[in-house]
């Protein structure tokens, strides 16, 4: 399977007030403060926040990801809350012969405990089967990285197991825990969340 160009202006809904804008080159400028407040935190499950980590690199990070979001060979988005930007989530590379990729994402402090990324996940899950056609879809998470690891389980996702010391972080091996969805697996209406849940999601502007 060749990957096929995309429409890369394409918004994703997610929830009320939520949404998935693909990468552009142009999100670099809000994007990089938002990482640089964020650092010490995103550093403790994140391996690329080394002291290097400049806005020079940051765009072109991002001018990679917005190509790569135009030839299908993975996916990139900002996650938008009330316009805002609040984090991101990729589907990393896609593997077009085995028709599988990975998902990864991270969010601003302030916009934790909302249900956000699980909604996120749960749209970008459907977009991997629906419009990239994978088989597989897997989420990795560092032992010890609860919140992360709540997310697969939450979606339904099977736990495949552990890859010891598969990431290093800095100073530190960590051992991964493997979840994946398989394209006949995926019920995302029985995953929805009930609606008290989703009245979480308020104006990011009354958060501290
Ligand atoms: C991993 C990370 C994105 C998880 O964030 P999160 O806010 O816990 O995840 P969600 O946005 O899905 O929110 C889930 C919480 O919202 C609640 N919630 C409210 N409304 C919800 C809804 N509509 N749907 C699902 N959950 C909802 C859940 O019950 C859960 O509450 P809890 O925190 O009390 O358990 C975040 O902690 C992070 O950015 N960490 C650093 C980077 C990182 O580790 N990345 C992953 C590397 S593998």
């Amino acid at each position: 399977m060749e990957p096929t160009a995309k429409d890369t202006s394409r918004i994703i809904p997610v929830a009320a007030g939520i949404e998935l804008h693909p990468v552009t080159q142009g999100d670099a400028g809000e994007m990089y403060p938002l990482i640089e407040a964020n650092r010490q935190r995103l550093r403790e499950w994140l391996p690329w926040l080394d002291t290097n980590y400049s806005m020079h690199e940051m765009r072109q990070y991002l001018l990679e990801r917005e190509w790569e979001n135009h030839n299908g060979s993975s996916f990139t988005a900002c996650i938008r809350a009330s316009g805002q930007l609040c984090g991101a989530i990729s589907l990393h590379t896609i593997d077009p012969r085995h028709r599988n990729s990975s998902i990864g994402y991270w969010l601003a402090a302030g916009f934790q405990g909302l249900g956000i990324m699980t909604q996120a996940c749960r749209v970008v899950v459907t977009e991997a089967f629906d419009t990239y056609k994978l088989h597989r879809v897997e989420i990795r998470c560092a032992t010890g990285n609860a919140r992360s690891i709540a997310i697969p389980r939450r979606l339904g996702f099977s736990d495949e197991g552990l890859l010891r010391e598969a990431e290093w972080l800095y100073d530190h091996w960590v051992d991964l825990h493997v979840f994946a969805m398989l394209e006949h697996e995926w019920h995302p209406l029985e995953t929805l969340p009930k609606e008290p849940h989703t009245a979480g999601l308020v104006d990011p502007d009354q958060r501290a």
